[in-house]
């Protein structure tokens, strides 16, 4: 099969090395890629959001196979586009990506099906918003609707925070479009976890779990963050939760969307807090998880690519993926400045001797002419290792991180510290 991958993270770089690991994989393309996924697909000077250049590469290219990483060509229609041009796509209609693409859709139709996520309220008029918050009292949870790279969501500690939140999101425009409704949550307590589906269309298959570390600093301290780790299994999910959050939250979802006639066919990852009165769906993401696909690709032990072919077309009751024990770690290592004003073009040295405990995936490199690899984005690198416990991935992780010889980048130091 010809195939290609859209996005240029370390997810994409995670899903570029298991895709090319297939025997069924004769050629790889990925658009627009990185320095390290050079090493395994040929880069091709597309950008991820480039919907008519994609498209007409993957004609051209006659590309049997497109897999889209991140959510914003998702949610822009993508998928469609290639459908319709008889090109086979893993990933959602942009119907089906609304699950991530609006947290008001999310909301009502966890509201329609009973799906057990946090009492919200929808707002477009600020006053009103700011009443209700006032009536309800702190902490209280603020979301812009739209897409926001992240940054959408205020768990305010206090109603002055909400109230500003508010005024931000649909007074002061912070968010344009995205933040044009705004949807108010109640605030729920408990641990966070991660969970991985492949989804038909029809059926979902459960792949597994993840905890991730949102926060900039050590002992989730500091700004958000796209994530600067991630740990898979979690052992916060056992296997009873595990089918619960199946049977209760992932199933009624598929099957609200197919009842739609906008059937999800990709990978479905909840968001989850794990509350006294059960897990509840925090948010879904349409696609994988960045950093959190580097350790599912990890832990894969199938080939991927019937898994994904089979997704396209309504078959995943007929594979089976199959995974090592191993747990496996990720530690992201990001520019100096990231989150805010990450410092691009920095020289990153030691990757080979890294490479000797870890697997290096690229997120934000380029390489110059001379061969030098470059820092060029904010997250950069994601040192993913296994072990036969969570302890010694992580210390396996550590001990590339430090093979690294890069000053102008840093990681937290803690990523799955908090298991054993
Ligand atoms: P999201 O972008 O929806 O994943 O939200 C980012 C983070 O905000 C989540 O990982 C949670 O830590 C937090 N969060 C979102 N919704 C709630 C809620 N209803 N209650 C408490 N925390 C929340
Ligand atoms: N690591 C969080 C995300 O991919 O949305």
């Amino acid at each position: 099969m010809r195939i290609l991958v859209v996005g240029s993270g370390g997810r994409e770089h995670a899903l570029a090395w298991k895709i090319q690991s297939s025997p069924l994989c004769d050629a790889l393309y990925c658009a627009p890629g990185n320095a390290g996924i050079a090493e395994d697909a040929t880069c091709v000077p597309i950008s991820a959001t480039d919907i008519d250049g994609l498209v007409g590469f993957a004609e051209a290219e006659a590309i049997d196979l497109v897999v889209v990483g991140p959510e914003a060509p998702l949610v822009a229609g993508l998928v469609d586009r290639l459908r319709a041009a008889g090109i086979r796509a893993f990933g959602p209609s942009a119907a089906a990506a609304r699950l991530e693409g609006s947290k008001s859709f999310l909301k009502e139709l966890c509201a329609r099906h009973a799906i057990p996520t946090a009492r919200f309220a929808r707002f477009t008029d600020a006053e009103a918003a700011r009443a209700y918050v006032r009536a309800q009292g702190a902490p209280i949870v603020v979301k812009a609707d739209g897409l926001a790279a992240g940054k959408g969501v205020v768990v305010a500690a206090t109603v002055e925070e909400a109230e500003d939140a508010v005024t931000a999101m649909l007074e002061e425009g912070r968010f344009g479009a995205a933040g044009a409704e705004v949807v108010i949550e109640e605030c729920l307590e408990g641990p966070e976890a991660s969970f991985f589906a492949l989804v038909d269309g029809h059926t979902a298959l459960p792949l597994a779990s993840a905890q991730d570390y949102k926060r900039a600093r050590d002992g989730d301290l500091g700004p958000n963050t796209g994530g600067m780790g991630a740990v898979s299994p979690t052992p916060r999910l056992t296997a009873a939760m595990e089918a619960r959050v199946l049977q209760e939250i992932i199933e009624p979802t598929v099957a609200a969307l197919e009842a739609t006639g906008t059937p999800f066919v990709g990978v479905l990852y909840a968001g989850l807090m794990l509350t006294a009165d059960g897990p509840k769906l925090l948010e879904y993401n349409v696609r994988f998880g960045d950093p959190e696909c580097q350790v599912l690709m990890a832990r894969m032990r199938s080939d991927i690519v019937p898994a994904l072919v089979a997704a396209t077309e309504g078959r995943l009751n007929d594979v089976w993926v199959d995974w090592h024990d191993a747990p496996a770690v990720v530690v992201v290592m990001a520019a100096n400045g990231y989150p805010d004003a990450p410092e691009a073009g920095t020289q990153i040295k030691g990757l080979d001797a890294a490479a000797a405990s870890a697997k290096v995936f690229h997120a934000g490199t380029k390489q110059d002419s001379q061969g030098r690899v470059l820092a060029a984005g904010g997250r950069v690198l994601g040192i993913t290792a296994s072990g036969a416990t969570t302890g010694e991935a992580r210390a396996a992780a550590y001990r590339a991180v430090d093979a690294v010889d890069w000053p102008g980048g840093w990681c937290r130091r803690d990523i799955g510290a908090d298991i054993a």
